[in-house]
Parts: structure tokens; C-alpha cells; sequence
């Protein structure tokens, strides 16, 4: 089988499991390896299925049809993504818990001419943000090893808390929430009063909203999209210092992507939303106290991750129209080489629409 990674690795474990308890600080290639090997970046192609997501999403932005948008950006995301040298099976796919339009789990992506990859697709994160006009939808991919995402089958949610490289050694999911923050802001060096934390607004946090604030830190209540949320935490480069709370298993998976390329912290630990969904977690093996990092959800040190703006938000721009130009902003990052690319690129309106 040949590995995700073009340049030679042998391929990683099943991914479920017993939990690894390693938290990558940076990623860390091989000194000057880079330079003396330069290989093929593989989601320097897959941006082009995030931004066609995109483009395809758009006349959808505002009409209140949020199955229509992700129907749009799910045909679009296959048709590119049909297009790209390796042979991907989609072991994520978005939209089994509110059976909307989806790439289903199982399905095989790509050309099958080249590396043997797993896929995690959310052609929109954040539907009805797309479906109502607001803001922070994006379309994401996540590509990692053959065999090594994690399948979480039916467990649709898990507690996550996402943030950089000051947290490493000094966030634990198992902690009040204000242990937490205390931790992080002395190891960030900031005061907890100025400390940011992204949370998505629903009823199920009430609590936890309350807890933050009684630490004394502020909030930036999310009405979706944890994943651009966990990656500005990430980043630390705009407001959100940490990013906790319930959202989905995809988000999660595709989160852990990006974390292992930019570095950082994600911890999660399985929801099920009610007994049924318990008691078949457990006889599946998920071990629900578990606190699994991204090295348990993504069991390589090779994965891409690409995002391309639907709406506007803090990680990128939306699709914008100006003439016969479509302008798409996206993000594409690589845990094997920690490169962040920021990609804007200019699409003739003709050609797509
Ligand atoms: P969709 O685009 O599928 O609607 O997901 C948006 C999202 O906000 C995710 O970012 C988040 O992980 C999840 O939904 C939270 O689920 P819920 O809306 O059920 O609380």
C-alpha cells in the first residue's frame, strides 16, 4: 500500500482503540529533509474541491434552503476531488446526523492513481449559517494516512477543548473549565480577563458559559462552525485563545488534522445523546472516559488539511463576486512540512455558474 505521503513511510495502525497520550507541540520534520527531498503537497490540489464547494454554495447564501447549499457543495467537492491523484475513502463524512446531502462514509474519492489516503469531507461547516447569510461557513477537507482516522461509527458528538502550543503539557479536558483557563493564560502570559474563549450557543452549554465567566474570562458564542472556531484558537492569531464544548465527530476528526500541521492542542472525549446511542457506543469498544488527543483521532504525523470561505469569518474571506471574477479565499495546511498557505484565487464567473 502506498502511504498518503508521497515520499516514503509505511502507513499507520487501524485507528481504533487503545488512546496514545502524546500531544505534538510543533509539527517536526526531519531537519532540512524538506529541502533535500521536496515532494508533491497533496492538498495544494484539494483546495481546488474546497473552493468549487464553495463557489457552487453561493447562490445558495441567504435563501434559507440549508440542504440545498450542502446538496451544492457536496457535488462539487466529488466531482473535483475526482480529479486528484489518490485513491481516498471518505471515513468522515458530514451529515449523518441531520441526514443531510452527504459524501457517505465508505465512498472512495479521487482517481485512485496514487496514494492510499483516509478522507474527512464537511463540503459546508456550517449550513444553516449558509442558508441564513451569516457569517463563518466554511468548506473543509482532511486527508490523513490509509487506516488512520478514526472511525467513531455512530457517536455523532464529543466534548472537544482546542488550543495552540502554550497548552501543550497544560490543558486537560478532565478539568473545570476554569482550571483550564487559569492554566492556559499563565502559560500564555495573559491575563485570564483578556482571555477569549469560543464556545458554540446552545442550550447544552449554559453551564459551561457560566463557568467561564465566573473564571473571569469572556466569550465568543459560536452559532456554528466549531471548526474554524478550534482553528482560530489554534492559530491564536485573532481574538479566541481556547475553543471548547459539544459539536460534531466530524469536526472533531478534521480538527485534529489541522492541529497536528499547526501545532497545538485538541483534547476530546465521546457524547452520546442518549442512552441508546451509549449503550451502542460501549458495545462497539468506545471507551466513553477516555480523553483521546489528536494523535488518537489522527494516528499519523502526516495530514493536509484545506478550508476555503463560504461566508466571511476569521479564518477566511467568503466568496465574493466583483465582475466576471469569483474570488475565493482558503487556507491550506500540512502537518508534514507545518506549512500554512493562505490561497486566494480569482475564478471567471462564467466558467461556474
Ligand atoms: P452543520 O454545517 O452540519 O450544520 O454543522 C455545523 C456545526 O455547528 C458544527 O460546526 C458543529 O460541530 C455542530 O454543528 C454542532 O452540532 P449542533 O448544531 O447539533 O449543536
Amino acid at each position: 500500500m502506498v502511504s498518503c505521503d508521497c515520499s516514503a513511510r509505511t502507513s499507520t495502525t487501524p485507528a481504533k482503540g487503545t488512546p496514545v497520550t502524546s500531544t505534538s507541540a510543533t509539527p517536526t520534520p526531519e531537519h532540512g529533509q524538506l529541502f533535500a527531498n521536496p515532494d508533491r503537497n497533496l492538498a495544494m490540489e484539494l483546495v481546488r474541491a474546497t473552493e468549487a464547494a464553495a463557489i457552487r454554495a453561493t447562490p445558495f447564501i441567504g435563501r434559507g434552503d440549508k440542504n440545498a447549499a450542502d446538496g451544492a457543495a457536496v457535488d462539487a467537492m466529488r466531482k473535483f476531488l475526482s480529479t486528484v491523484d489518490f485513491a481516498g475513502v471518505v471515513v468522515i463524512g458530514e451529515g449523518e446526523k441531520d441526514e443531510a446531502p452527504m459524501l457517505f462514509n465508505g465512498e472512495q474519492v479521487g482517481n485512485g492513481q496514487g496514494p492510499d489516503c483516509d478522507i474527512a469531507v464537511d463540503p459546508i461547516d456550517g449550513t444553516s449559517l449558509t442558508a441564513a447569510g451569516r457569517q463563518n461557513a466554511l468548506s473543509v477537507i482532511a486527508v490523513a494516512d490509509r487506516g488512520s482516522m478514526y472511525n467513531p461509527k455512530d457517536l455523532f458528538y464529543m466534548e472537544k477543548i482546542v488550543t495552540g502550543p502554550e497548552g501543550v503539557g497544560v490543558i486537560d479536558l478532565a478539568r473545570p473549565i476554569g482550571e483550564n483557563i487559569r492554566a492556559l493564560s499563565k502559560a500564555k502570559n495573559k491575563p485570564v480577563e483578556d482571555m477569549v474563549i469560543a464556545v458554540l450557543d446552545r442550550p447544552r452549554h449554559e453551564e459551561l458559559i457560566n463557568e467561564i465567566r465566573e473564571a473571569g474570562a469572556g466569550t465568543q458564542l459560536m452559532l456554528d462552525g466549531d471548526v474554524a472556531g478550534g482553528i482560530n484558537a489554534a492559530r491564536g492569531t485573532g481574538r479566541i485563545d481556547m475553543c471548547v464544548g459539544i459539536g460534531g465527530t466530524p469536526e472533531g476528526i478534521i480538527t485534529a488534522c489541522a492541529i497536528k500541521a499547526l501545532g497545538g492542542v485538541l483534547q476530546g472525549r465521546w457524547y452520546p445523546r442518549n442512552a441508546e446511542e451509549r449503550e451502542r457506543a460501549i458495545a462497539a469498544g468506545h471507551d466513553l472516559d477516555a480523553v483521546l488527543t489528536q494523535d488518537d483521532l489522527v494516528r499519523t504525523e502526516n495530514t493536509y488539511f484545506v478550508a476555503t470561505g463560504v461566508t466571511d469569518g476569521g479564518l477566511c474571506a467568503g466568496v465574493r463576486r466583483v465582475g466576471n471574477r469569483i474570488m475565493t479565499d482558503s487556507v491550506v495546511l500540512r502537518s508534514r512540512s507545518g506549512t500554512v498557505r493562505r490561497v486566494t484565487a480569482e475564478h471567471l464567473a462564467d466558467k461556474w455558474l
